[in-house]
């Protein structure tokens, strides 16, 4: 049962001293660090994580989209890859247990809170 996406740009970098460091992009080690953190959370049947190459944020890398039907969608960047993992999964458990993904600002994570750049409403079907 997935009902709600975590999109990350696969191609994002590292800084220049991280990538050294890593020999992945930042965006795979961000990845890489989120389904290891899924392992131990009983909801992890609720998102999927799904690479993207390239979501035209590359001069604000990390950049992640936060999405589900009927709820807010939450375009986040400037996430370090490295110190990010714990904060998206915190939010991403959030964002889930919410009704329409309405997380109040107070309630986000400080790290969260810096890197939303969008919040935009849910998809109205006018058919
Ligand atoms: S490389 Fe990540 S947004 Fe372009």
């Amino acid at each position: 049962m997935t009902e709600h996406t975590l999109l990350v740009c696969s191609l994002c970098r590292f800084s220049e001293t991280q990538k050294k460091k890593h020999g992945l992009s930042g965006g795979q080690h961000l990845i890489e660090e989120l389904q290891k953190g899924l392992d131990n959370c009983d909801w992890s049947d609720r998102i999927t994580i799904q690479p993207v190459s390239c979501m035209a944020a590359c001069r604000r890398s990390c950049a992640v989209t936060l999405a589900a039907n009927d709820k807010l969608t939450f375009v986040l960047d400037r996430l370090a890859p490295i110190e990010s993992a714990p904060d998206l999964l915190k939010f991403i458990e959030q964002y889930v247990t919410s009704p329409q993904g309405k997380v109040p600002y107070r309630e986000r994570s400080k790290a969260i809170q810096q890197a939303t750049s969008f919040i935009l409403p849910p998809l109205t079907n006018s058919h």
